[in-house]
């Protein structure tokens, strides 16, 4: 992780090593690993790109006329600008960020928008995955901040000129730090105040979107905030766990509210008809000896409790597996379509010690490529997970996050045609994938890594806010339009 901090070489030292110690935390699901694939792994992998090929690759003709080609971001990733969410504070605490950065600027992008949004449709993008803070909104409890919210209108309104159709995120991690200090997604009694900023939200901008991913993540946000202490609050030990079970069942019965609120808003507003799911993170898990039953048993345990115990209960509308005792919250599914975010693939080891795990280790990668924060490069993986999705619910799926972190930009490319060649055999099998959203837009603010990690399509210098579009971005812009030219 680049740190370009002026701060003594002892404090640079130690807060690598912390990082270090971070991700290596966040092994229950980011793997941590050598920082470059290994050579004989790199080979096996590289191809020859079809985005120079003067014919379109055939895979790209699986890819329907409408498909949606976006990419995602995240409000407190990139505006800047917002005082009163958790994460200000968190990130303003010494310790917390890898590199010491916080977020109150990130890439300003708040003030920025006009000319990211042209950089956006130079680039052929049709889509785009969005989110809006919740403390941006309403700073204080009750007081909502007009002038912010005509500014987000703003936003919406000049991607609806470029004929970018946005796709909202009312919950991506941050929280309104008033809200947090009420005891924010633990406590039942809090989603009142929660559902109604949802409904002001829908109100005021549903001429706007009629697409929204409602909470971004909750396994992940749960696990970082309230198992691993690594997000604000930052709990962890034995109360950790069971607050973060209480985490999910909360957000599952905020699901099914928010589900009705925002079709009711809009049949009662004369909005479009709405389209809504989530952004729920999915893995792989594998077992680390394939043929070991133990390790079997934990990867399949790890898959249930990570992938699907959360979306089995918004399907059926009733709390399953540690969420609850399969009470009823909701009359049917609350969720029109699934949006997958998918990034890497953890291979499962029974361990005895790991008590606290549910005896689920983790392997360290060390025979495939990795990305620039060691997780595992592994395309099949989307394809695999698409076929589970879809044979579980059959619903319309969209990728809404897929990305590598790749500083050097010598990855990406391969990265972005490999999964897209995932998702063209899916869709030639018959699975409906609507849309695959990059992540990310932009190089951004990776929550307790910081800046370090170089996820965008677009690279961001961060002492001019100057942007710069990566060679990969154009490898991408040319795939779309072959894949437009040549499709069905
Ligand atoms: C996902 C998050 C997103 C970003 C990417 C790299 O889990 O939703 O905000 O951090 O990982």
């Amino acid at each position: 992780m680049a740190s370009t901090e002026t701060r003594s070489k002892k404090t640079k030292k130690s807060a690598k090593k912390k990082a270090a110690k971070k991700s290596s935390a966040r092994s229950g699901l980011r793997s941590a690993g050598s920082i470059t694939a290994p050579a004989a792994a790199k080979k096996k992998t590289a191809k020859k790109s079809p985005a120079s090929a003067s014919r379109p690759a055939q895979w790209l003709t699986a890819f329907p006329k409408d498909f949606l080609w976006g990419t995602a971001t995240c409000a407190t990733q990139i505006d800047g600008g917002d005082l009163h969410s958790d994460w200000a504070k968190f990130s303003q605490t010494p310790g917390r960020i890898a590199d010491g950065k916080d977020c109150l600027v990130a890439c300003d992008h708040w003030n920025r928008f006009e000319d990211d949004y042209k950089l956006m449709k130079s680039l052929s993008f049709n889509a785009y995955r969005l989110g809006v803070d919740w403390s941006r909104m309403e700073p204080r409890p009750g007081e909502m901040d007009h002038a912010a919210l005509n500014h987000f209108r703003g936003m919406l309104d000049s991607l609806r000129k470029k004929s970018i159709r946005p796709l909202l995120t009312l919950n991506h991690f941050t929280l309104p730090q008033w809200w947090l200090e009420r005891g924010g997604w633990t406590k039942e009694s809090n989603l009142e105040n929660f559902l109604n900023f949802v409904s002001y939200i829908v109100e005021n901008v549903g001429d706007l979107v009629s697409e929204y991913t409602t909470i971004n993540e909750p396994n992940v946000y749960a696990m970082f905030s309230y198992m691993d202490g690594l997000w604000p609050p930052a709990k962890k030990g034995l109360s950790g766990y069971f607050q973060s079970m209480k985490v999910l069942r909360n957000m599952a019965i905020a699901q099914g509210r928010m589900y009705d609120i925002i079709h009711e808003t809009h049949a009662l507003k004369g909005f479009a008809r709405p389209y809504v799911g989530v952004a729920k993170h999915v893995r792989i898990f594998d077992p680390a000896r394939p043929d070991n039953r133990l390790d079997k048993d934990r990867a399949a345990e790890a898959e249930y409790r990570f992938n699907y115990m959360w979306t089995d209960s918004i399907h059926d509308g009733r709390l399953q597996g540690s969420l609850g005792k399969n009470e009823k919250f909701h009359d049917g599914p609350c969720w029109d379509f699934v949006g997958l975010n998918y990034y890497s693939r953890d291979r499962i080891r029974f361990r005895a010690s790991a008590i606290a795990h549910l005896f689920i280790s983790q392997e360290e990668v060390k025979d495939a490529p990795t990305n620039d924060l060691g997780w595992e490069i592994y395309p099949e993986g989307l394809y695999r997970l698409l076929h589970q999705f879809h044979d579980r619910y059959r619903l319309p799926i969209r990728i809404t996050e897929n990305g590598i972190a790749d500083a050097s930009d010598n990855r990406r490319e391969e990265f972005l045609m490999a999964h897209l060649q995932q998702i063209a055999r899916a869709l030639n099998e018959g699975i409906s994938v609507e849309g695959y959203y990059y992540w990310s837009f932009m190089d951004n603010f990776e929550w307790a890594e910081g800046y370090g990690p170089r996820f965008g399509l677009v690279e961001i210098d961060y002492e001019t806010q100057a942007r710069k579009v990566r060679k990969s971005a154009q490898s991408l812009k040319k795939m779309i339009a072959q894949a437009r030219k040549s499709s069905r």
